[in-house]
């Protein structure tokens, strides 16, 4: 069977293995997945291994999205937006195609699965670091009719706003500055990690806003608590993002789209 896996340091607690193994049996390919504990002094060299025993790509997790952007010979257009990379592709003439799949992950997620459109919307995004980055090209693909960045630290949210703006209407500003109620909000800061609120004003929310946190876990992010609050016509948890990032991969690799609907809820059940 051809070989894949994901890097990481930690790594052991990763869902990607069952995600991809669960996929590979659905679609009937002959492929393995592990998970393998990258050198964080040497990435290159985790890397470098892995291909020495056969491996055909790799999922790349924390800490590692933008070494692997530096291994790469190649880049996708969305990878060179993103700056980091959660996908490679090992080619037979030894060239290293990278790509991003989160953004296409939260997209699919938020559009096929939930059934709320992007297009014509107002989109709010809560922080500036690489996770909103590695999303942005695909959100704003999608047309909505606005996107406002809002981050702690206010000149990062205008600098990423300045560097998306010929893809969209992207603005950048402090959480304080928000104004108006949005269609759309999704909270990309890592403050639900400490069990922290960003703090925007309450009237960001109104009865048909949907709000997405790309955190997930066993109980509800305090984000999407504080939401449901509010009032909030739905919210949303980073877990669907997860299994389609990872079935965008999959199909990178094997050329064949897997159904998420099973596995998603097989991870539901196991959180
Ligand atoms: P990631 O890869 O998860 O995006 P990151 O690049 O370190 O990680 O970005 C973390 C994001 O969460 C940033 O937008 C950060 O805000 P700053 O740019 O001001 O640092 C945001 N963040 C982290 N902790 C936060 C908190 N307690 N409240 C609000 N925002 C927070």
């Amino acid at each position: 069977p051809d070989l894949y896996a994901v890097i990481g340091s930690p790594i052991q607690h990763s869902k990607s293995p069952l995600i991809h193994n669960a996929f590979a049996q659905q679609t009937q390919q002959s492929l393995s997945y592990e998970a393998v504990l990258g050198d964080e002094n040497d990435f290159k060299g985790s890397v470098d291994a892995f291909r020495a025993r056969g491996g055909c790509g790799l999922n790349v997790t924390v800490p590692f999205k933008q070494d692997a952007f530096q291994y790469a010979t190649e880049h996708s257009e969305r990878a060179l937006r993103a700056g980091a990379v959660n996908t490679l592709v090992f080619r037979e003439d030894g060239s290293v195609l990278a790509e991003n799949t989160d953004g296409v992950g939260i997209v699919t997620d938020i559009q096929n699965n939930h059934q709320v459109l992007i297009s014509d919307k107002r989109v709010l995004i809560l922080g500036a670091g690489g996770a909103v980055r590695g999303i942005l090209e695909p959100l704003l693909s999608q047309r909505p009719a606005e996107v406002v960045i809002a981050n702690r630290t206010v000149s990062k949210a205008e600098e990423l706003a300045t560097d998306f703006s010929d893809l969209g209407c992207v603005a950048g500003c402090g959480f304080e500055a928000v104004e108006g109620v949005f269609d759309l909000i999704i909270n990309g800061t890592s403050a639900s990690l400490a069990g922290e609120l960003p703090p925007v004003p309450e009237a960001v929310i109104g009865a048909e806003t949907v709000c997405y946190d790309m955190m997930y876990g066993a109980d509800q992010t305090v984000f999407n608590a504080w939401a449901d609050r509010l009032g909030a016509k739905k919210t949303i948890d980073g877990l669907g993002m997860l299994v389609e990032q990872a079935a965008e991969s999959f199909f990178i690799w094997r050329g064949i789209r897997p159904e998420t609907g099973a596995v998603l809820e097989k991870q539901r059940a196991l959180l």
